[in-house]
């Protein structure tokens, strides 16, 4: 295992005005960052080292004691376990253009773990993170919000999916309910993500609708009983998440849910993701009841529910009937 000094010690404390000591807890973060690194990737044992080191980092960026340059020199001394051969890396170089993407959500869902044995600590350390489970909890809880609408009298079930990724959940969802009595219309703006989507859930094809589409621009000629979106408004300012909520509530049915999926603020992995530069928009419960409200939306109406990890908040948005 390696030495690692007691973690306090990285810390910067907040009666700590002295430049050097902040130096020293960056270099002193670094080094160990290197140890870990020479060794293939932090082992479980090291966990809470590694991320009491993540969250130093960022503190000493917030407070603005290092630079986004020297952050990007430490991920270069990272050399390959920032490259997309580990998830970190992937997220970080974003292969497809984009945060986010299908392919890295895909790799969550699946656990995957890199087959190259000298960085696999560092995906295993990635897939243990409670942001990984979150999203993985997302299919039971998507299931649960399919399964509350899908008796609907003398029709299918309507279902947008918005933001559709690589259908993980979709696939789950039908493979366990069956794709009898539900339709989904399914829109994503990245084809690459429609068509592992399209293939994966090809056993479905006569259920699915998928759209190749912005959400932006977007508009239903129906309307839905069930409106879910994960994994897509966290990347949203809240004047753009106001700008969508209100372009999907006029194609809620009356009894109809729109969920939508938000990283709460109290994310633990807030600084690990950080450090890869996976940035979202965290927000609390409360942040999210109030946006709701802002579309004009009564309390009443408005609940957030949480997957059971916790870090994944849900708004759930009732119709009016
Ligand atoms: C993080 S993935 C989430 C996938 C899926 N909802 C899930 O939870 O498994 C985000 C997806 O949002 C899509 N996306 C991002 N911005 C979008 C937009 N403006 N309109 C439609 N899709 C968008 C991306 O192409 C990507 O497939």
């Amino acid at each position: 295992m390696a030495t690692f000094l007691p973690s306090n010690a990285l810390i910067p404390q907040t009666n700590t005005p002295s430049l050097i000591a902040k130096d020293s807890a960056a270099n002193l973060t670094l080094d160990y960052l290197k140890t870990i690194n020479r060794k293939g990737g932090p082992i479980p044992s090291e966990y809470l080292e590694m991320n009491l080191a993540m969250n130093t980092l960022a503190q000493l960026h917030h407070s603005g004691d290092i630079s986004n340059a020297d952050l990007e020199s430490i991920r270069t001394e990272l050399g390959e376990a920032m490259t997309p051969k580990t998830i970190q890396g992937f997220a970080y170089t974003q292969p497809h253009g984009y945060a986010g993407d299908f392919e890295i959500i895909e790799k969550i869902y699946k656990n995957h773990v890199t087959p190259e044995p000298h960085l696999a600590n560092w995906d295993i350390f990635f897939q243990a993170h409670p942001a990984a489970q979150a999203v993985r909890n997302r299919v039971s809880f998507f299931l649960d919000q399919v399964w509350s609408v899908k008796e609907q009298p003398g029709r299918k079930a309507r279902i947008l999916n918005v933001a559709s990724g690589p259908g993980r959940d979709l696939h789950e969802c039908l493979n366990i309910m069956g794709p009898s009595g539900l339709h989904f219309d399914c829109v994503d703006q990245d084809l690459h993500a429609i068509q592992h989507a399209t293939h994966l859930c090809q056993k479905y094809t006569s259920s699915i609708t998928f759209y190749h589409q912005n959400i932006f621009k977007f508009t239903a000629n129906k309307t839905y009983d069930l409106i879910w979106s994960a994994g897509l408004f966290d990347y949203f300012s809240d004047s753009l998440f106001k700008r969508i909520i209100k372009r999907l509530l006029p194609f809620l049915e009356k009894s109809g849910k729109l969920v939508v999926g938000n990283f709460s603020d109290d994310n633990p992995s807030q600084d690990y993701m950080e450090f890869f530069k996976w940035l979202l928009h965290h927000r609390s419960s409360k942040k999210l009841q109030q946006l709701a409200q802002e579309c004009g939306i009564p309390s009443s109406n408005i609940q957030v529910q949480r997957e059971p990890e916790g870090v994944n908040l849900f708004l759930i948005i009732s119709g009016n009937g």
